[in-house]
Parts: structure tokens; sequence; C-alpha cells
């Protein structure tokens, strides 16, 4: 188990190191991740490179016994870079530049930035990739993170190549695909395109689209180059960066395979009332980027941060259980930003590990206990294919379905976080992964607001349901194809037959929202939803309302199960089960409410025979299986007894009832039963 934080002894002089040592130690800290932002310090101009600093630092480090996760240090260029090559800046859409005397001040598509990261990543490597402190590497820092999208002229010449190459050089091509014949859009040539730059008007949605892929992969080849020179240098260690959960700019998805372990950065908000439901999505999404790979918690807080409104500080005993929700849904590393809490600059408010109070602190008691029992830990099983039941989350869909000038407007993240929500409450492990991935592996598949449908994606949710599994999805689903375009013949084009049903409207509610603006590292969290449009419907006896929509669809051989009471949809079906092949299609034709949401699913969950981790979870307890690492995490304020028969992973005693005060935490060995399938054939074998 790792655990440690980032580090960045070039804030401090060189007295304040061996005390870092010394601490550390104390703390149970066993990694660092060093140097994230020493780009100045390391080249303070074009022709002066100092690494004398960082060999102190790091042979410091290494006699102490704690390995080095070294910085490329890119993330931020210095203020020479900016003034001497200003093309080197990003824009905005309006053409303003973003000027430097912040962080991540730099265009990545910029041919100038790339060459100058570039050489320092070469220096780098050279100089430390045989060092035996260095045990991984960490490029760049959260890429994209304050800067989603780059406008500047670099990313518009990058922005052409980018589509030539994938439309082959075919102007044609690219008409079709952005359907440019609506509002005199036809291209001549690449060269008449420009990014998405202000315009009087909507811009051309499958313009959007690709533009947000064109983002995603500029971001990503950025971390490839540099991952390619370290390569050259012969660096042997694993080579990854930090992501940040549900992070909308960049398709992690796409990048995964390009990681040799995954790390995530995650800030869940004390003030969230929903922030263990949205923590344990984001650690689901992240261990299915990598199935069967541990993956790292590479940054959380200790306490506060400093970039909300309001930063409160965490709970007694919140940072084991946070830590904990980690390990058990696929962690093998704690780390914190950052080592030692900064004196000066934007983030001198944020929590570390050391605190500037120092040790004598609530903070560092709770970061020594937590390094006291991760240490003692027992050998943890790696993840394996545990989960039964998946969550559809696309990033493609998440973009198109963002898009302006639909009939309603979706938080593809927050509608996604309801629908977990259902399956976390009840103690389900879920995997979150692309329709493409749905595999009979699973007996339940949740694909909420799937809007942007690919043809693969909808053939593999085809054949799990005439494989036998259980689908629901709902609505706004079906709608477009890969290229934000309408396919003909209607909507539900591609599950219409596995649902049977036919789509005729979509109904939209007044004043609907979905509220919100999602999570990730550094995002708010989301608000409850409150709409002005709601819809009735009655399921089992119980009245429930929907939201967003109430869409008309006609029954094609599905079966009713439960109506709309009022609305221009009255007694149009508002949820159908239809038997397919050996399995079930569901649809739900609004976004229920809350109660009426938990209704739904708990109806699914009942037809696909999925059962709990532990039957009977109390509220506020979490439950998840890690092979045969069963986790019970106590996040409410009151003791809760769970039923579990299994060993205490950390004293070895056999239990069948646990009692868990506030916050507590248990890892108990029991082996799943014979209805958890498992499916070997996923796991990749480049495990850390
Ligand atoms: C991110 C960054 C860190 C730091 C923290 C503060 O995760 O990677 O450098 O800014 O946020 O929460």
């Amino acid at each position: 188990m790792l655990y440690g934080a980032d580090y960045n002894p070039d804030q401090w002089p060189e007295e304040v190191w061996d005390e870092d040592v010394r601490l550390m130690q104390e703390a149970g800290v066993n990694i660092v991740s060093l140097g994230i932002f020493a780009w100045s310090r390391i080249q303070p101009a074009e022709d002066v490179w100092d690494f004398a600093w960082l060999d102190t630092v790091i042979e410091k480090l290494h006699a102490g016994g704690i390995a080095v996760n070294l910085a490329t240090a890119t993330a931020s260029p210095p203020p020479w870079v900016s003034a001497r090559y200003p093309e080197t800046l990003p824009t905005d859409e309006n053409g303003a530049s973003y000027w430097p005397g912040s962080r991540q001040h730099f265009a990545p598509s910029s041919p100038v930035y790339r060459r100058l990261a570039g050489e320092l990543v070469r220096r780098i490597a050279e100089r430390y990739a045989r060092h035996p402190a260095v045990v991984m590497w960490h490029v760049g820092n959260e890429f994209g993170c304050h800067l989603p999208m780059d406008f500047s002229d670099a990313a518009r010449d990058a922005y052409r190549v980018w589509l030539r190459r994938k439309y082959d050089d075919d102007i044609a091509a690219l008409n079709d695909a952005w359907g440019t014949s609506f509002w005199s859009q036809r291209y001549g040539s690449f060269e008449e395109v420009f990014p998405p730059r202000l315009a009087p008007y909507s811009h051309n949605p499958s313009s959007m689209l690709d533009y947000r892929r064109f983002t995603s992969d500029m971001l990503l080849e950025c971390y490839l180059l540099e991952r390619e020179i370290l390569l050259e240098a012969g660096a042997t260690q694993p080579i990854t960066t930090n992501f940040m959960g549900p992070f909308k700019p960049a398709d992690y998805r796409r990048w995964a395979p390009f990681m040799d372990v995954i790390a995530d950065d995650c800030y869940p908000d004390p003030a969230n009332p929903h922030r263990v439901r949205d923590a344990a999505f984001q650690r689901d999404l992240i261990r299915s980027l990598k199935p069967g790979v541990p993956w790292l918690l590479w940054e959380q807080a200790t306490d506060a941060v400093n970039w909300r409104p309001s930063n409160p500080g965490k709970r007694p005993g919140a940072l084991m259980a946070e830590s904990a929700q980690s390990i058990a849904r696929g962690a093998d590393g704690i780390m914190f930003f950052q080592w030692r809490q900064s004196r000066a600059g934007s983030e001198k408010f944020h929590s570390a590990m050391l605190p500037h109070a120092g040790t004598g602190t609530r903070v560092w008691n709770a970061v020594t206990e937590l390094g006291a029992r991760l240490a003692a830990l027992p050998e943890l099983p790696a993840p394996g294919r545990d989960a039964r039941v998946a969550l559809v989350f696309d990033w493609e869909s998440w973009w198109a379905v963002e898009e302006r000038d639909h009939p309603t407007r979706v938080d593809y993240l927050a509608l996604s976080l309801e629908w977990y929500g259902a399956l976390h409450a009840r103690g389900l492990l879920v995997d979150i992964v692309a329709p493409e991935d749905v595999d009979d592996g699973y007996d339940l598949v949740l694909a909420p607001a799937l809007y942007l449908l690919r043809d693969a994606g909808a053939a593999a949710l085809t054949r799990f349901v005439a494989a036998g599994g259980t689908l629901l999805t709902g609505p706004f689903s079906d709608i477009v194809d890969e290229h934000d375009q309408f396919r003909d013949g209607g909507f539900l084009t591609q599950l219409g037959p596995v649902l049977g049903l036919r789509f005729e409207d979509f109904g939209a509610l007044a004043g609907a929202t979905t509220g919100g603006t999602g999570v990730g590292a550094q995002g708010a969290h989301i608000a409850d939803s409150a709409s002005a449009g709601a819809v009735a419907f009655t399921l089992e006896g119980s009245s429930f309302s929907g939201r967003l929509v109430a869409e008309t669809v006609h029954p094609m051989g599905a079966e009713v199960v439960a109506a709309f009471a009022d609305g221009l949809a009255v007694g149009r079906p508002a949820l159908t089960r239809h038997p397919y092949g050996e399995g079930e299609a569901w649809y739900v034709a609004t976004q229920p409410v809350a109660d009426g949401l938990d209704a739904v699913v708990a109806a699914v969950i009942e037809a696909s025979g999925v059962r709990p981790v532990v039957d009977d979870l109390p509220a506020d307890v979490e439950v998840a299986r890690r092979g045969d690492l069963v986790t019970l995490i106590n996040h409410g304020d009151v003791d809760a007894e769970v039923s579990i028969e299994g060993t205490d992973a950390e004293s070895g005693r056999a239990v069948d009832r646990l009692s868990l005060a506030s916050q507590e935490v248990r890892f108990i060995l029991a082996p799943a039963g014979p209805a958890s399938r498992r499916v070997s054939a996923r796991v990749d074998a480049s495990a850390l």
C-alpha cells in the first residue's frame, strides 16, 4: 500500500528537507510525487539548468527509505517561456489570451510548448531514469484542469491537421459528418475550418463534438509525447498522470490504455450531502478504466481545501473512511495534496499531511494513525470482475447531450449520479463502462440518457439482453449517431426492437433542469434538482413524479408497467418491460424524482436477480467487494449493525455480526458465493 503526497521542496529552504524526511517516516509515508511544479527551479532560464537541489532531495529521500514518483514538471511553464514565446499561451473563445501568473498557461497543441516541455522531460529522464529511488513517473499534472478548451492559433492549425486525419483528407466527408448543408456551412477545404470561437449564435453541434474529441486528443498527445521521451531515455518505471474522475474535457477511456497504472485525484466536498455516493461513483469509474489492475488515489485533502467558496474541514474519522472507500473500490495507494502546507501562494490555506500549525494537531494525528493502519493491512486481493451490475457512462454522449438547442437541458453527470445512487444505496457493486464494454459478465445494466449511441454500443447492448441480461435505459437515449445526427427512421432506431417500443415525441417539461455542476477534483457538488415541470406516474400502487421529459412511446410488444397520470402524455407508458431473447429490456420515459427512481431501479434489480454484497444494509453504511475482501464503512453519525460471515482481515478473528461506530471501517475476508461470476479474461496483466 503506497502512502504519501505531492512533495514540493522547491518551496522550502534546504534546512527543512531533513525534517521533512524524518516526519515522513513518522507518518508512515513511503512515496512522494516530487517536483510537479518545479520547472522554473530546474530551468530558471532557457540555457540554464539546475539539478543540484533535486539531486540532493532525491538522495535524502532515498536514504530515508522514501520512494520517488518523479514529476516531469511540465504543468506550469516558467515566466521566461511565456515572455519569450507568447505563441505558447492559450486563448479563450474570444481570442483573449490566458496570461501567465497562475499555472497551466500553455496551449496543448503549441509546437513551441511541446518542444520546450519535451526538452525538460528529456533532461530529467536522462538524469534520473536509472536512479533507484525513482519508482514511477508523474507526467504533467491534471491535464486540462483549468483550461478545458483552447481556441488559439496553435489549436486552429492542429485542429485542421486532426480533421484531415480523421476525414482522410476528404472535405466532403467532413461536410457529410457535420451536416454543413444547414446554414450555408459547407467547407471548400480544411483551411476554411476554425475552432468554434465566439460566433453570433449556436455553433454546428457536430463540429462541437469533433472539437471536444480534438481537445481531449491534444491533451493526450501532450501526455504521450512525454511518455515517449521517458521511454526513449530508458525509463522502465510505470508512467502515469493524475486523472480527475468524471472530468468532462478528457475522455479517460481513450487515455487509459496509455497509463501503466491509473492515478486519480478526488476531493469530496464535506458540505455535499451526496459526497459518499459521488466519490463512490468516481472510484468505480476509475477502477473500471483498467479492469483487474489496482489504481492509486493520487491526491485527496487531509482536511479543508482552499478552492471552494467556503472550505470546512473533514469530520473526525472521515480521513480513514474516505481512504477506505478507495481501497474497497480497488486502490492500492492513498496519497495527498500535499506533504507540507505551503506558506505562500494560492494554496497556502489548503490542508496538507503536515499542517502549518505543526505536528501537535488533529490533522497530523489523523495522518499518522491512517499511515499506521495502512501499513498493518495484509496484502489485498487485486480487484477482479466483482461487479455484476454496470452503469453506462460515455464521454461522447456526455459532450453531445449537453450541447445547446435540445428539447431540454440535461446535466449528464448529475443524472448518472442519481441513477448510480439507487444502486449504491442498495450495496450493489457497479462497474462504470462504455456501451461497447457491456458483456454477459453483467446481469444488470443501467444506461441513463445515452443520447449518442454508436452502432457498436447498440450492438453490445442488444447482445447483452439477448444473452439473458436485464437492461434499463431511459429518457433521451438512442437519439443520434456518432456525428450527432439523427438516424433515418426516427428515434430509438437501435434499441427500439430490444425495448419493444416505438418512440414518438420528447415531451419536454417546462422549466425542467437537472441542476448541479458536476464532481471531479475541483468541481462543486451536485445540487439537488429543483424542477418546475413535473409529471406523475404510479408504480406498484405508489405515486411518483418525473421531470425533464414525459416522452410519448408506443408499445410494440412491451408490457406497460406504469403509465403517466397527467400531462400531454397522459395514459402513455412511463415504464415498460420487454422480453428479448433470454433477457429483458426496460424503459423509463421520464427522469423519475428521488423515490420514483429508487422504485424503478428496485423493480429492475428484482427482475435481474442481482444481490447486494450484504443483505439489509443499514442507511449510511457503505459496502464494496474487492475479490475476497469486503469493506464496510459507516459514514453515518450513529452506530450500525451488519451481518456478515468471514474473518476480520486485520485481527484475523472470525466475525458474523459487526457493530460499526460512526466513521468506523472494517475489512472482512468473505469469499464471494457461487452467484458471483468471474471473468478473468478481462484482467490486464500489466499490474503495477
Ligand atoms: C489539484 C492539483 C494540485 C493542487 C490540488 C489542490 O488536485 O493537482 O496541484 O492544486 O488540486 O486541491
